[in-house]
């Protein structure tokens, strides 16, 4: 079948990924990547299928109102995946009015080109929102986030993700289209930048700095491999019903410094150093302001409903992960001597 595909945030860590399957899996569609190339956003995550015939990058920052209408002029889409944001929950405490510009005001400006450019329900194009489990809020030691569980975003960056899924839903509602949000857990794999824990505890660990672990490092994560996610994002978006929200999620919890251990334990074996060699570079920080405790999602709607399941086990994922880490140094060699530096002392000077 021939389609049109709009994929926002293309270049980034789970973006990538998701190209990468819709271009190799639909040589039939036609998929364009709009990224404005942040600090995250990096075109090498898609050398391999940069001159794939279905497959268009424009440069497009969705803050800029007009830049987002002149993209939905010149395609027409028969659909959107929006993954473009700032995704990083540290940033989002120093700094958030990048978060308020791209996450809230570049969705909308989304939305408005999206709806002029498919009126009414009829016209079945669908606006799938890439959401996460954030906006839920913190849960306690027990208990795990559905569908149904209401909104209760804690940090800027979680609040900028639950307002852009409100607008997804009231746009949609108001306006009559198709739209499905689906709110995921964390990602980890290759192409991660390394400001996230795991791929920042396998570069420190290579290069014998200490590991910062927030508070005790006993905040609670489910890890998801990025492949299983994006495969859930193909399943929703060609058989996920519009109006509806699926949670996404690795039945997968890990306390930070258990998962910090296991790395450390695979990093050793790897590198082939003394065990427990790793482990004495883990460090204690200053906590996160306001570090939301444990994520846990309920994901049955999803495996019920459209027969996804995780396959990839934390094990193998994260040994794939460390191994593509290691095999790839000059990709972790560009980001860390740029803009990351400065990042980087500004982040952990203060918490140590
Ligand atoms: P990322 O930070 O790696 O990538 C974000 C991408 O968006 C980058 O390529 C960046 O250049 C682009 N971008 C940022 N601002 C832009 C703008 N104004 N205009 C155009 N492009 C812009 O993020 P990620 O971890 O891949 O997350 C992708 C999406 O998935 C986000 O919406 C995030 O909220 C959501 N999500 C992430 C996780 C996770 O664990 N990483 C989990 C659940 C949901
Ligand atoms: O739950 C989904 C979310 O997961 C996504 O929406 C976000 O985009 C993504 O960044 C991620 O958010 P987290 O804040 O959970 O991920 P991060 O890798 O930053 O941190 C994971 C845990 O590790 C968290 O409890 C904070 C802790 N941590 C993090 C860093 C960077 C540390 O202890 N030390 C660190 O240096």
């Amino acid at each position: 079948m021939q389609k049109s595909i709009l994929i926002t945030g293309g270049a980034g860590f789970i973006g990538s990924h998701v190209i990468r399957r819709f271009v190799n899996n639909y040589p039939g569609y036609t998929i364009v990547n709009a990224d404005n190339l942040t600090y995250a956003g990096n075109l090498e995550n898609l050398k391999d299928i940069e001159t794939a015939p279905n497959y268009i990058f424009r440069k497009t920052d969705i803050t800029d109102k007009e830049s987002v209408m002149a993209l939905f002029n010149d395609f027409s889409f028969d659909g959107v995946i929006h993954l473009a944001a700032e995704s990083h929950v540290d940033r989002s405490i120093t700094s958030p009015d990048e978060f308020i510009y791209t996450n809230i005001i570049g969705t909308v400006n989304l939305l408005n080109a999206f709806r002029s450019s498919a009126p009414g329900v009829t016209g079945k194009k669908l606006f799938y929102h890439i959401s996460t489990d954030e906006v839920y809020g913190s849960l306690g030691r027990s208990g795990l986030f559905t569908e149904e569980t209401p909104y209760d975003p804690k940090s800027p960056y979680s609040a900028s993700k639950a307002s852009s899924d409100h607008m997804v839903r009231a746009f949609g509602n108001t306006f009559g289209f198709h739209w499905i949000i689906s709110n995921c857990s964390n990602n980890y794999g290759p192409n991660q930048f390394p400001e996230k824990l795991i791929p920042l505890t396998i570069n420190n660990i290579k290069t014998n700095r200490q590991i910062p672990v927030y508070g005790r490092g006993e905040n609670v994560r489910d890890w998801l491999y990025v492949e299983d996610h994006a495969a859930a994002i193909d399943l929703i978006f060609h058989n996920g019903v519009p109006g509806e929200t699926y949670n996404i999620g690795g039945d997968n919890e890990w306390k930070n410094i258990d998962l910090v251990t296991l790395l450390c334990r695979i990093m050793d074996e790897k590198l082939g150093r003394d065990k427990g060699t790793s482990e004495k570079l883990i460090t204690f920080v200053t906590d996160r302001a306001g570090h939301d405790l444990r994520y846990a999602i309920d994901c049955r709607k999803l495996k019920r409903d459209l027969g996804w399941k995780p396959s990839v086990n934390f094990r193998e994922g994260l040994t794939r992960t460390v191994e593509w880490y290691l095999a790839n140094n000059e990709w972790l060699e560009r980001i860390v001597s740029g803009e990351y530096t400065q990042y980087y002392q500004q982040q952990y000077t203060r918490k140590s």
